[in-house]
């Protein structure tokens, strides 16, 4: 029986060849100042254009929303001049795109805020762990987080029209579909999770609360782009960015169950056990139930991404679990991954040291399986950029 990893798939308005999905990968690699993508950046999504569809490092909405060094934006016009390079390119090469937008609300520093102000968040709950930022010399370092200030009520307004204006120029500058970052401890994700929303007005206290800037987010993209070019990211019981929710299981219950009422493109989970899978032992039956209880309320395209390789992605698929596998790590260190599954070929090793900032090693320099034949990369990769 043909592998269901590389059988085709109806994602809301795109037919994909395949089911392999490449996960969204902070690189930190954006051209200074400005925080623009380049010609680099352009190339390494090129590299990768066979995945089903490419969902882009999570990149910030305005300046308020950035929260490590050199990652890039989508809030100006030379970001997205530099985003329409990466399209482009990625297109020439077959590739589907989709732009992940993101706020990371606390996860900040005032080194990274405009007028270095305090990140905002839901409440002024700080977290535990360190900001990475760019000192005076220009270096990466790490320095330990501030408590946020928690936003007015009447602000909240003004944190859906940065994800507005985000999407609108998304669309200029060329991508395919667009994905919420509303996982792993970011904005959205702190509104959702009763650790970091201690808030008394409407955004806060019930579910129904804490779940409302994600719907009025939701609700206003999908005015801009249409429902089936668009996908949200969770991470249901994730702790990533220091992060709780007390009842997990109705949260998240009833947040799928919300964004069933969408008809999105797809719905995108981080795998609540990435440890288990990566041991080689099932996920621990909470983190099924979870996954379960989500897929019963979500009708729409599952997507899971966490500690997958090529066994596990095609049991998940047979036993039902997801309907797409997305690979973060192992995308990163093997631009040809469909075709190295697709022969069972041996894979690259990604390695960690390269994973934030720098140029290109680590980056586009990991050869494909023609070019360990000996053959010339297929996306040319400029001198300059070495
Ligand atoms: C270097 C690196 C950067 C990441 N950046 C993002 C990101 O920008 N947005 C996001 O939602 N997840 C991000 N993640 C999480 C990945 O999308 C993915 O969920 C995680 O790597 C687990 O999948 P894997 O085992 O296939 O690598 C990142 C992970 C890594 C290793």
């Amino acid at each position: 029986m043909m592998d269901m990893l590389f059988q085709t798939f109806r994602l809301g308005r795109y037919d994909l060849p395949h089911r392999i999905v490449m996960a969204p990968l902070t690189r930190s690699r954006a051209r200074q100042p400005g925080n623009i993508p380049s010609p680099m950046n352009a190339c390494y999504y090129a590299q990768r254009a066979s995945a089903a569809f490419i969902i882009t490092e999570a990149t910030q909405v305005s300046m308020q929303g950035q929260g490590y060094a050199w990652t890039p934006g989508i809030h100006s016009r030379d970001q997205v001049e530099g985003w329409r390079l990466v399209t482009e390119g990625v297109h020439k090469a077959g590739g589907l795109i989709f732009l992940q937008l993101w706020h990371v609300g606390r996860i900040s520093h005032p080194a990274l805020q405009p007028d270095g102000m305090l990140p905002v968040a839901p409440s002024a709950v700080q977290p535990k762990g360190m900001a990475f930022i760019e000192n005076e010399r220009g270096e990466g370092e790490l320095v330990p987080f501030l408590a946020p200030r928690a936003l007015q009520t009447e602000e909240i307004p003004y944190i859906v029209q940065q994800y507005v204006r985000g999407a609108k120029k998304a669309l200029e500058a060329g991508f395919d579909g667009i994905e919420v970052h509303a996982a792993n401890g970011y904005l959205l994700d702190q509104f959702l999770c009763s650790s970091t929303n201690q808030r008394a007005d409407d955004y806060g206290g019930s579910v129904e609360n804490r779940m409302r800037l994600l719907n009025q987010v939701v609700e206003a993209l999908a005015g801009i782009w249409g429902p089936d070019r668009m996908g949200v990211r969770l991470s249901p019981m994730g702790t990533f960015n220091d992060i709780e929710d007390h009842d997990p299981e109705r949260t998240f219950d009833l947040v799928a169950s919300a964004l069933n009422e969408y008809g999105l493109a797809y719905l995108h989970l981080v795998n609540p056990d990435v440890p288990a899978l990566e041991r080689g032992t099932e996920p621990h039956p909470r983190a099924l139930r979870m996954l379960d209880t989500i897929h019963k309320q979500f009708r729409g395209p599952l997507i899971i991404a966490g500690g997958f390789d090529h066994e596990t992605a095609e049991s998940w698929l047979q036993l039902g679990r997801a309907d797409l596998i997305a690979f973060g790590r192992k995308f990163l260190a093997n631009p040809d991954l469909p075709e190295r599954f697709c022969q069972h070929a041996r894979l690259n090793a990604d390695d960690p040291a390269t994973y934030y900032g720098g140029g290109a090693i680590g980056y586009i320099d990991y050869p494909t399986l023609a070019q360990e034949r000996g053959e010339e990369p297929r996306i040319q990769i400029d001198e300059r950029w070495r």
